[in-house]
């Protein structure tokens, strides 16, 4: 099988569980419901639970044994993008090919839908994991630690942070380091900790937990690179969300930083680099190397 349908196996997967962790339409009061449901469901790569899957069959866990973890940072990340399309912060009409849900729900439900999405997440590690086979995977102190992880990776020393960086950035000349605090945070954090939040829940030891650390902040910088790359450069069908939104929002990017052409030669040698680190790593399966150039060269 080639990597591409590899992922599509892995994102149906995640879509079934998806339909099992979150509440259905019909719940009272079906408003918010819907709403969840609506930007759950719109579509979306599933790359953030495919890295907790992954990392957990790395060190031997089963996908079914993670299966609610990785459901949480689908959550956790869908909540970021609903808040990230808001008037307030991109103010983006399109995402995962439909209306982004304050367009359809207004902005009242829509910043309740992401407050929903991001509870929820920490719910959803909470509760008993009917599928799970492997009891150390869903031990009390492994839900505390995994919730530990994401609180640390969604707020203001993650995500938020992040994302507050670069909105006070717009329309302002930032030096890289400034723009690598936002590209690390706003998205490569909850990226890391997907990793990290696979490899606890398998109960991996100290050095292994932080090779994994390592390797994912690479392929966290590299993901938001290529985003900005693909602000100006993708297809917006593929992309399933509107191309130059940034330019309009005088983003801090790496194409408005330092050019197009100087954006791709670092990202591929920051994918190089996530090579190189992985050579040190028990992250051995094929799955991982095959990742880097799928994410350099991704088209969505
Ligand atoms: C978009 O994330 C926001 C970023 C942090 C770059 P994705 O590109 O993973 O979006 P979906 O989940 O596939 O829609
Ligand atoms: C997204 O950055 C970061 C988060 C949603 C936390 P962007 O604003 O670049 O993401 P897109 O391009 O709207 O998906
Ligand atoms: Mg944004
Ligand atoms: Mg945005
Ligand atoms: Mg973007």
């Amino acid at each position: 099988m080639n990597f591409a349908a590899y992922l599509d196996q892995q994102k149906q997967y995640i879509d079934n569980m998806l339909k099992i962790f979150l509440p259905s339409e019909n719940n009272y009061p079906e408003t918010i419901h819907r709403a969840i449901n609506y930007s759950i469901f719109a579509g979306g790569k599933r790359f953030r639970p495919i890295l907790v899957i992954e990392t957990a069959l790395a060190f031997e866990c089963t996908k079914e044994d993670v299966a609610n973890y990785a459901c949480a940072v689908e959550f956790l990340h869908t909540y970021s993008l609903i808040h990230d399309d808001l008037p307030a912060l991109d103010n983006d009409d399109y995402r995962r090919n439909k209306p982004t849900n304050h367009k359809v729900f207004g902005e009242d439900i829509a910043i309740l839908a992401g407050d929903a999405l991001l509870t929820l997440a920490f719910e959803t590690i909470a509760k008993d994991n009917p599928l799970c086979n492997n009891a150390a995977c869903q031990t009390p102190y492994t839900k505390i630690k995994i919730m530990q992880e994401l609180a640390r990776a969604g707020g203001t020393f993650g995500m938020i942070g992040g994302q507050v960086v670069d909105l006070e950035s717009e329309g302002k000349e930032i030096d890289i380091e400034t723009l690598n605090y936002i590209h690390k945070n706003k998205t490569g954090a909850l990226i890391t900790s997907c990793l990290r939040i696979g490899a606890i829940a398998a109960g991996v030891n100290e050095k292994q937990l932080e090779d994994v650390t390592e390797f994912g902040n690479k392929i966290g910088l590299l993901y938001q690179i290529v985003d900005d790359i693909l602000d100006v450069t993708g297809d917006e069908d593929k992309l399933g969300k509107k191309v130059g939104s940034d330019e309009n929002n005088k983003k801090a990017t790496y194409p408005s930083l330092l050019g197009l052409e100087k954006s791709r030669e670092i990202s591929e040698q920051i994918a190089r680099e996530a090579e190189e680190l992985l050579r040190h790593t028990d992250l051995k399966t094929g799955f991982f190397k095959n990742l880097i150039f799928f994410l350099l060269n991704r088209q969505y």
